[in-house]
């Protein structure tokens, strides 16, 4: 059961302007696909952490508050489609060293912290169609960069379809 007060949490990366519309344009060319997510909540989980309480909000920033990955690009060139939970995604079709790091110092920084520690396969990806019913011609004509500067940790406002996102706090990366 839920407890009162929590909430549903997730570390991720946020685009922000001018990186944003090369996501809203991709997520538009593949709209007769299935249903889009709004603008503003496009993201890249990091660590998706679910129901937390209250009580161990602090931890959970504390963990935020300590990686010590340097900041990176990240070249979304590739998209996916996961039949399982209908996803169409893109992401990167190289793992830049640096989003590893990132993602493990929070893995260890939550290590205080009580979660059950992922054991699937970390794949970096930015959920662009969900009830996708099409999975045809899969390819990315312009390639983008997107700089990263910054993580953040985001709470799912509803589990209602389609989910609204809020960002709780956000932290520079510094190296
Ligand atoms: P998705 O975009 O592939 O659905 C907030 O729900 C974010 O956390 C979304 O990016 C979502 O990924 C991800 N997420 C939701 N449930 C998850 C789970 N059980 N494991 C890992 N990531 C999850």
């Amino acid at each position: 059961m839920t407890e009162p007060g929590a909430q549903r949490l997730f570390f991720a990366l946020w685009p922000g302007e001018p990186v944003r519309p090369h996501f809203v344009r991709l997520a538009q060319g593949l709209a007769d696909r299935g249903r889009l997510p709004h603008p503003e909540d496009i993201h890249l989980t990091l660590v998706f952490l679910g129901d937390v309480a209250a009580n161990r909000l602090d931890c959970v920033l504390g963990a935020g508050g300590v990686v010590r990955a340097p900041p990176f690009d990240l070249c979304i060139d590739r998209l996916g489609f996961w039949p399982r939970p209908r996803v169409l995604w893109c992401g990167p079709s190289a793992m830049p060293s640096a989003l590893l790091t990132l993602v493990r110092d929070l893995q260890q920084g939550l290590r205080g912290c009580a979660f059950e520690p992922e054991r699937r396969l970390y794949q970096a990806h930015i959920t662009l169609v969900r009830k996708a019913r099409s999975a045809r011609e899969l390819r990315i004509d312009e390639p983008f960069h997107w700089p990263v500067s910054d993580l953040v940790l985001a709470a799912s406002e509803t589990v209602d379809t389609p989910p609204r996102y809020r960002i709780l706090r956000r932290w520079a990366l510094a190296g």
